[in-house]
C-alpha cells in the first residue's frame, strides 16, 4: 500500500540515526538515495491520487492544448530512461500522426504509469514497444511487453483502486493505483483503457485509446 516507501524510508533513517558514522560512506550514501527516490515515488503518487481525486470531484479543470501525441511518448521515455535502460525500447511512430487536445501532462502521467508497469514485468533485456496508431475516430498509445501477461480473468480488475499482483518472480508488490490512475486520467479526455496480448505471443499490452476532434487550422497554431 502507501505505506510501504514510507516503511523503507524510515528503516533507512532509522540506521542512520543509530549507526550514522559507523556505517561505509558508500553505504550511507546508497540509504540516503533509496530514501529520496523513495521519497519521489511517493511524491508522485500523492500528487496523482490528488489529481483524480480533483478531476473527479470537477475541481481539476482540464488545461487542454493541441499537442503533438510524439512529443508525449519522448517525455514519458524521457523521464522513465533509467528504468527503461535495461530493456530493448522500441518506438514505433508513424510519419505525421494528428494532433490530440488534451492535457497534456495527464496524458504523459497515464503513459507513464503503463510504461512503468510494462518495464516491471518485463523479462531482463526484454523488448518493450510503444507504438502510436490512429484511425479517423482515435488515437492509441499501445504499450506492449515480453512478461508473463494479464490472464483474462484478471483484466477487468487490474483499474480497481488498489488491485496489486505480483506474477511469478516479476512485479513485487505495487500500490495498485497505477492503472486506477491511468483510466481516471484518460476517462476525463473522454478515452478509455483496454488490455490485451504482448509481443511474440507473450506478455501483456495496454492501450490507451483517446478520442480526435477536428484539427486545429494549420494558422491557429
Ligand atoms: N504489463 C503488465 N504485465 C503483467 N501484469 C500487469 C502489467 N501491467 C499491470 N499488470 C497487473 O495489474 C496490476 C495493477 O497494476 P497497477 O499499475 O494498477 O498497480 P501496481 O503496478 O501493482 O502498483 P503501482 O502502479 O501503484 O505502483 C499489477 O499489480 C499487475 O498484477
Ligand atoms: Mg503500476
Amino acid at each position: 500500500d502507501l505505506r510501504t516507501p514510507l516503511t523503507a524510508m524510515r528503516g533507512s533513517i532509522d540506521s542512520l540515526l543509530a549507526l550514522g558514522e559507523a556505517i561505509p560512506v558508500e553505504d550511507r550514501r546508497e540509504l540516503l538515495e533509496g530514501t529520496r527516490n523513495e521519497a519521489e515515488r511517493l511524491d508522485r503518487y500523492i500528487q496523482n491520487l490528488l489529481d483524480m481525486t480533483r478531476l473527479g470531484h470537477g475541481g481539476l479543470k482540464l488545461a487542454r492544448d493541441w499537442v503533438a501525441p510524439s512529443d508525449i511518448v519522448a517525455s514519458a521515455l524521457q523521464r522513465l530512461r533509467a528504468v527503461l535502460a535495461p530493456l530493448q525500447v522500441e518506438c514505433l511512430l508513424p510519419p505525421q500522426p494528428p494532433l490530440l487536445h488534451v492535457h497534456a501532462a495527464l496524458i504523459e502521467q497515464a503513459l507513464v504509469n503503463v510504461l512503468e508497469n510494462a518495464a516491471r514485468f518485463s523479462p531482463p533485456a526484454g523488448r518493450l514497444r510503444v507504438a502510436l496508431e490512429y484511425d479517423e475516430q482515435e488515437l492509441r498509445f499501445v504499450v506492449a511487453d515480453q512478461g508473463p501477461g494479464i490472464p483474462e480473468a484478471e483484466r477487468a480488475k487490474i483499474f480497481d483502486m488498489f488491485y496489486t499482483a505480483a506474477r511469478g518472480d516479476r512485479g513485487g508488490q505495487g500500490t495498485g493505483l497505477g492503472l486506477a490512475i491511468c483510466q481516471g486520467m484518460v476517462g476525463a479526455h473522454g478515452g478509455r483503457v483496454t488490455v490485451g496480448g504482448g509481443l511474440d505471443g507473450r506478455g501483456a499490452s495496454l492501450t490507451l485509446h483517446l478520442p480526435l476532434t477536428t484539427q486545429p487550422q494549420a494558422e491557429d497554431d
